[in-house]
Order: C-alpha cells, then sequence, then structure tokens
C-alpha cells in the first residue's frame, strides 16, 4: 500500500463520513446512522446505510461496503491512490507525494539521484571492504548469491551505527537537508538525524535507466521487520517500479515474455541461475502502473509467487490486473513451502524453467482454484464459480478471446453458454457484477457465515469482546474463508495491543471482498442490544456447524473404511465420532 495507515486514519479522522457521501447522494437520517438508496444497485427501498460513529457505509442490497476511501472510488469509478488524495485535500491533508511531472523536472530530483548512486557505493564498499561487512558477505555466500551478483546488483551492507552514512556523506559535501530528503537519514524530533538503513544487507533499486531510485534492506538474522525500504520521494513512487527490469529487459524482449516474482532473491537467485527475463514486484500486490511498464517490452507475463494461500490471493489479483492491461498472463504454481529462489536453488534451472513452461493460462488458472473451492457440480456453487469467473473474463479485451473462455466455462460447468453471455453484460464497467436475487440467495452455502460476522462486529464493538470470543474460537475454527482472513486481522491487532475500529481495520485488509464483510459485520450489530447472548448464540451456530460438517466428513470417511476392509481404520474413526458427538451435546447445554 502505498499510504502510511496513520495518514489513512488521520484523513478519516478529519473526515465526516456522512458529509462525504451525502455530497453524493441525499442521506436521510435513521437513528445514529443514515439511510438512503444505494448508488451502486437499482432499489426502491434503502438498504443502504452509512455509520458515522463507525466511518464505514454498507448496502445490505448488493453487499457494497467499506469506508470513505471505497465509497469515493466506486462512486466516481477512480482508483484507490487517487481517492485518498481528493479526501485528503478535501481534509486539508498534505500527502508526502509529487506528481511525474513535479519530480522530473524538479533539481532536487537531480541531487537525489546523486545521493542515492553515492550511497550505493558506500554501502557496497562496506560489505565488500571493510571488517564489519564480512558478516553480511558470509550471510549472502550462506543465501547462494555468488560475488558477480553482488557487484552486478551493487548489493551492499549499512553497519550497525546511527551515524556511518550520515557523517560520511556531510564529509563528502552533502547537504544534511537533502540527505534527509533522499530517505537515507532521519531526523531527530530532539533535533539532528541519524542513518535510516543500519547493521542491514542492501538492495539498491534501480529504474529502468539504471539510476538508483531507493533501497530496500534486509535484517540478517530472524528478526522482524525482515525488509524495510526508502519512503517515496522526488525520484521513487513504489508502484512504478519492478525490480531487476533494468538488469533483465533486453531479455524479456527477445524471449517476449516476462516473469514476475515477489522478493528481492526471488529475481536475483533464479536470474543468477539462468533465468533472465524476470522481474520482482517488491511485495505482493501488482499496479497497473508496473503492468504498463511490462507491456513496454512484452505482452506475455507469467505471474511466479510464493506456493502458499498469500500467493494464490495475489496471483489472481495480479491475473486481472494484467488482463485488464491486455498482457496475456500465466501462473505458474510453485509447490507449497517454496518461492521462486529457494525451488531454483534446490531443484535447478532446468525444473524452474519446465515449471515456467507449464504455467497454465489465466482460465485454467482460476477455475482449477474456483472448482478446488466449491463443489461445482450443484447449481449454487456453479453460481458462485461464475460470479468470480465472468468479472475476469469481461477484462479481456480480444472478443474472439472472451468468447473463447466462455464457450470453455460453459463446457466444464455444463451450463449453457447463451445464459452465459447473458449474464457476461450484467458485469458493470467497473467490473462487479450481480447475479440475480436468487442467485445470490443461492450462492450463500456457508450457512454460519453470517453468525461469523456478527462475532467480527460484536468485537469491533467492544475490543473485550476479543478474548470472549478467543475462549472459544480459534481463527481455524471460522469456516468461511474470507471472514476467517478479517478473524486472523483482528486478533493479530489485538495481540499487539493496537485499538481497532471498523474503518481502520478496512485499511489493514487488502481486496474488495474483504472491506464489504467489515462494513457489514459492523452494521449486523447496530440493532443488537444483549452482546453478550448475541455472542453465545453465535458461537454456538458456528461449533455446530463446524460438527455437522466434520460428522459428515468422519461418516464419509467410515463409508469409505468399511468398504477397503480396515477395520482398525473404521474402529479408531467411530471412537472419534462418538467423541465428537459428546462434545457437541455437552456445548449445546450451555
Ligand atoms: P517474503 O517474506 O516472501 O520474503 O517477502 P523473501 O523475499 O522471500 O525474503 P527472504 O528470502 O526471506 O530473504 C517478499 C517481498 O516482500 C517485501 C520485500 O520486497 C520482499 O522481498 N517485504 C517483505 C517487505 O517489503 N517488508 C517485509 O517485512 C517483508
Ligand atoms: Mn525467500
Amino acid at each position: 500500500m502505498a499510504f502510511s495507515e496513520q495518514i489513512l486514519e488521520e484523513i478519516q479522522s478529519k473526515s465526516d463520513i456522512a458529509e462525504v457521501i451525502g455530497s453524493y447522494i441525499p442521506l436521510k437520517r435513521a437513528g445514529r446512522n443514515f439511510k438512503a438508496n444505494c448508488p451502486f444497485h437499482k432499489e426502491k427501498t434503502p438498504s443502504f446505510m452509512v455509520s458515522p460513529s463507525k466511518q464505514i457505509f454498507h448496502c445490505f442490497g448488493c453487499g457494497a461496503g467499506g469506508n470513505i476511501f471505497h465509497f469515493v472510488m466506486k462512486f466516481e469509478g477512480i482508483e484507490f491512490p487517487d481517492a485518498v488524495r481528493a479526501l485528503a485535500e478535501k481534509a486539508g491533508v498534505e500527502l508526502p507525494r509529487f506528481t511525474r511531472s513535479e519530480f522530473e523536472q524538479s533539481a532536487y530530483a537531480v541531487q537525489i539521484y546523486k545521493i542515492n548512486e553515492f550511497a550505493a557505493s558506500y554501502y557496497h564498499s562496506t560489505l565488500l571492504k571493510t571488517e564489519a561487512g564480512k558478516r553480511a558477505a558470509e550471510y549472502l555466500e550462506k543465501r547462494g548469491v555468488s560475488e558477480e551478483t553482488i557487484t552486478q546488483a551493487k548489493l551492499g551492507f549499512a553497519a550497525d551505527a546511527w551515524d556511518g552514512f550520515i557523517n560520511f556523506a556531510k564529509s563528502k559535501g552533502f547537504e544534511t537537508a537533502l540527505l534527509e530528503r533522499s530517505g537515507l537519514v532521519i531526523s531527530r524530533e530532539e533535533g539532528g538525524h541519524y542513518d535510516r538503513f543500519r547493521n542491514k544487507i542492501i538492495f539498491p533499486i534501480f529504474d529502468i535507466k539504471n539510476r538508483v531510485v531507493a533501497f530496500g534492506a534486509r535484517v540478517l538474522d530472524d528478526s522482524l521487520p525482515k525488509y524495510i525500504n526508502s519512503p517515496e520521494t522526488e525520484v521513487y513512487v513504489k508502484s512504478r517500479h519492478l525490480y531487476g527490469l533494468n538488469f533483465s529487459l533486453q531479455a524479456v524482449k527477445e524471449r517476449d515474455f516476462c516473469v514476475i516474482v515477489e522478493g528481492y532473491l526471488d529475481f536475483l537467485i533464479p536470474y543468477q541461475n539462468g533465468i533472465k527475463n524476470i522481474a520482482a514486484s517488491l511485495g505482493t500486490s501488482l499496479t497497473e502502473s508496473q503492468a504498463r511498464l511490462i507491456k513496454r517490452y512484452t505482452r506475455n507475463a507469467v505471474i511466479l509467487y510464493d506456493g502458499d494461500s498469500a500467493g494464490e490471493a495475489a496471483s489472481l489479483r495480479g491475473l486481472d490486473l494484467f488482463v485488464q492491461e491486455g498482457v496475456n498472463v500465466k501462473v505458474a504454481v510453485l509447490p507449497k513451502g517454496y518461492d521462486p529462489d529457494s525451488f531454483v536453488r534446490s531443484e535447478g534451472t532446468a525444473a524452474f524453467n519446465s515449471l515456467i513452461d507449464s504455467a497454465a493460462d489465466l482460465f485454467e488458472y482460476k477455475l482449477g482454484i474456483l472448482t478446488s473451492r466449491y463443489d461445482a457440480r450443484n447449481a449454487a456453487a456453479k453460481s458462485r464459480v461464475c460470479a468470480e469467473m465472468l468479472p475476469t473474463i469481461a477484462r479481456v479485451n480480444n472478443a474472439v478471446l472472451k468468447f473463447e473462455y466462455i464457450k470453455r466455462l460453459a463446457e466444464r460447468l455444463q451450463v449453457r453458454e447463451e445464459d452465459l453471455l447473458t449474464e457476461l453484460k450484467k458485469v458493470k464497467p467497473d467490473y462487479t457484477y450481480e447475479p440475480s436475487a436468487d442467485a445470490v440467495a443461492a450462492t450463500d452455502v456457508c450457512p454460519g457465515a453470517k453468525a461469523e460476522k456478527i462475532l467480527i462486529g460484536l468485537m469491533l464493538d467492544d475490543a473485550e469482546l476479543i478474548a470472549e470470543v478467543q475462549k472459544h474460537l480459534k481463527a481455524e475454527d471460522f469456516a468461511d474463508e474470507k471472514t476467517r482472513k478479517v478473524i486472523c486481522e483482528i486478533f493479530k491487532s489485538y495481540a499487539a495491543g493496537k485499538a481497532l475500529s471498523a474503518a481502520g481495520l478496512i485499511n489493514c485488509l487488502e481486496g474488495d471482498n474483504l472491506c464489504s464483510i467489515v462494513s457489514e459485520a459492523a452494521s449486523l450489530t447496530e440493532i443488537i442490544t444483549d452482546r453478550q447472548k448475541n455472542l453465545i448464540d453465535c458461537v454456538k451456530n458456528i461449533k455446530e456447524q463446524n460438527n455437522k460438517n466434520k460428522l459428515t466428513e468422519l461418516r464419509n470417511l467410515i463409508n469409505v473404511a468399511q468398504v477397503m476392509g480396515d477395520g482398525k481404520k473404521v474402529e479408531q474413526l467411530l471412537a472419534e465420532l462418538s467423541g465428537l458427538l459428546r462434545s457437541s451435546k455437552e456445548f449445546a447445554r450451555r
């Protein structure tokens, strides 16, 4: 995320959500809240609500929801950063950002490039030529980074001191104000300055003209945060760069595709091992600017993210983005637990290349995930798969290809092409899609979902209830995948002692779906008076639902074991079954 949480919160605290939304659509007061006809779908009776105390909006009709940023984004059809900028201006909050034309022309930019170049050389020679650098050199050796790579990528080391760089830079005549502006040094409240990067491996980030625009820095052990980075400056807007593209440009053009990975070492190690057409997005969310950057050199990309659920989610997002930008995109899947760096080291270049060759096209990849998530044989699940596939297919510009995808989807789901084409037309220009009312009802396949959301709402209303919920449920007990992600974030913040609000939580969550879960959750508790009773009811409901699922699963397993004639297994499963039956009865009595 390009904006810090603090900045987003400052903007929110200085804005009044009712006033902001009220400037777009007429709001009617309803108790502490406001009602309106939802601007995002057609309706005659208002199901759209705005809560000034929670700083959120939610529509119970179409599920749209979020905080002020999301409202402005959705209503005006603009990107998140533009919504933030507009609201910041309205609220009188100054953003630490520069427009492209401003920074390209500014004399400061030239000086910051110079300082960055100077700093990269300084850190590089600290790594190679000083006693302190030895530990870092050993670390890089252990990670399998060759000397040639260290030289080419100009890797470095920032020694464990508060003023190593600043003193050296000052002795060479660089002004402190400029050093601060480059992000390399930080000013102290009580006066004076100190080095931003201390006791860290340094990765200079180059732009495609080989200028150093920023730095990434990694700790040498397991401490957190693992990486810190330069702030955005006159020469660095994070979302516009891909790490390593300056080195791989030529190969990307020649091979006419680019492998996109996530991290510094996921770029360096494969590159060193002969995979030359590769670049790193530095963090999981690909941006439009990055897609456009690639498009200057090739129309083909293969996304290769970590083999975990975060990697999967990031791949799905990246996929839509590339499709929308007209880049042909495929997704390669790493075995669980691997990242590109560890995979190429343990399996070798040939295996890496065949992984890339076997990358699935967007259709196969996404449909594969969806069909494994939902059992696509029943009607509800089919419409759920469609609801997620159609917005992606709608992004495909090429009409022939688009029709090809529809045909394949129809075949796979055993539905009629005509019906899919009709549904495809309902995907809106902002790529939102609402299946017809019955379809929505049919798709709510997770019966405990409502109880899960109410619990989220209760915990957001009153942080003391978080401990109460934790007494009964673990994050894994939440059956709905999206809800579970929200719960994890709540538990994480709570463990870190952070105060939590619905609007603040939304800022920590990536993805539209999650933010409407939060807004819905926050709205659901508006009418609840007896929190304690509702909490226990929801917990019971969730436990019962989970038990039901587990019972079905166990019964299936027992059938299988019986058919296989595995008496021992049957016995063991039966014991498990009766244990489960007992514990669910006990809880129900409470
Ligand atoms: P990962 O956590 O996958 O780390 O983050 P990695 O790249 O595999 O790092 P190693 O192999 O443990 O050294 C992927 C990328 O996300 C960004 C960095 O760009 C990182 O390379 N990141 C990650 C951060 O900016 N900050 C963090 O604290 C963690
Ligand atoms: Mn790694």
